[in-house]
């Protein structure tokens, strides 16, 4: 296996704003390795989200290339794409974005059913494994007592691990989490960072937003976008990175 998962190259996207064309990135690259646990920082407006969506296969960039795995993402045919998204990542959002209207087991499952081939359909045994599934992974992410309320009787961490547990759903090779805590006071955002922590130490491939220089102290490595370009944090791990 390759030691790098994905190679951004140049990535350029801007916006029109009726007659203004707003530029966000403006050739960003980075290179992630297998395994390793990432942190992109910048100020607000920067082009974090912009960048993350994109790298998640959720958004096209202007220009540039994206590799994952050798196979570049955005030449590849769109059912290559809806691949990509659906099982070689999970996306965390910073406001969740959980189904009201269904259980926290039923947000779970939903990314596993919409995996199930029609055959699995047709032998009828989609959702009993998806149920199985989605309660071993609501376990782990400590919510095991809580599979049949709704995201609206939850805490806003509760809310989070049920996010990631749906993000872990179809085991992605790459995890991507826009200020996962950022919405969350800090006792509750510690708790999301140790869960992300242990799944990094599990092997599992991390990039992060934050804007918390004390959230990105656990990472192996910090990024900075800065006037549309990615630059490496030159600080230490767990000092403040510089201004
Ligand atoms: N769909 C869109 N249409 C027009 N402009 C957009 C769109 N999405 C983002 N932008 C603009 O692009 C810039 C970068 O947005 P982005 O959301 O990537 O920033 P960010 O670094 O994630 O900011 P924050 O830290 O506040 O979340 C912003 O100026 C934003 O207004
Ligand atoms: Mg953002």
């Amino acid at each position: 296996m390759s030691k790098y998962l994905l190679h951004a190259r140049g990535i350029h996207k801007s916006y029109q704003m009726g007659r203004v064309s707003v530029r966000v990135l403006q050739g960003a690259s980075l290179d992630l390795r297998n395994g390793e646990f990432l942190v992109v920082m910048g100020a607000s407006g920067c082009g974090k989200s912009t960048l993350l969506h994109i790298l998640g296969g959720l958004d096209t960039p202007d220009r540039g290339t994206l590799e994952f795995d050798r196979q570049d993402v955005f030449t590849a045919s769109d059912a290559w794409r809806r691949t990509y998204r659906s099982l070689s990542v999970g996306f965390i959002f910073q406001f969740y974005h959980l189904l009201p209207e269904c259980t926290v087991l039923e947000n779970v499952m939903m990314p596993r059913l919409v995996k199930a081939s029609a055959m699995q359909w047709l032998l009828g045994g989609a959702k009993r494994t998806a149920r199985r599934d989605a309660s071993a992974m609501l376990d782990r992410v400590g919510l095991a007592e809580r599979l049949q309320h709704r995201p609206n009787e939850l805490s806003g961490g509760e809310r989070q691990r049920v996010a990631i547990a749906r993000a872990l759903i179809n085991g992605p090779r790459l995890l991507l989490a826009d200020e996962p805590t950022g919405n969350l006071d800090a006792a509750m955002g510690e708790e999301i960072l140790r869960l992300l922590v242990e799944l990094n130490r599990g092997g599992q491939t991390i990039v992060m937003v934050t804007h918390d220089p004390k959230v990105a102290s656990h990472a192996h490595r910090r990024l900075h976008i800065r006037a549309g370009v990615i630059e490496e944090a030159k600080a230490r791990n767990g000092a403040r990175p510089e201004r």
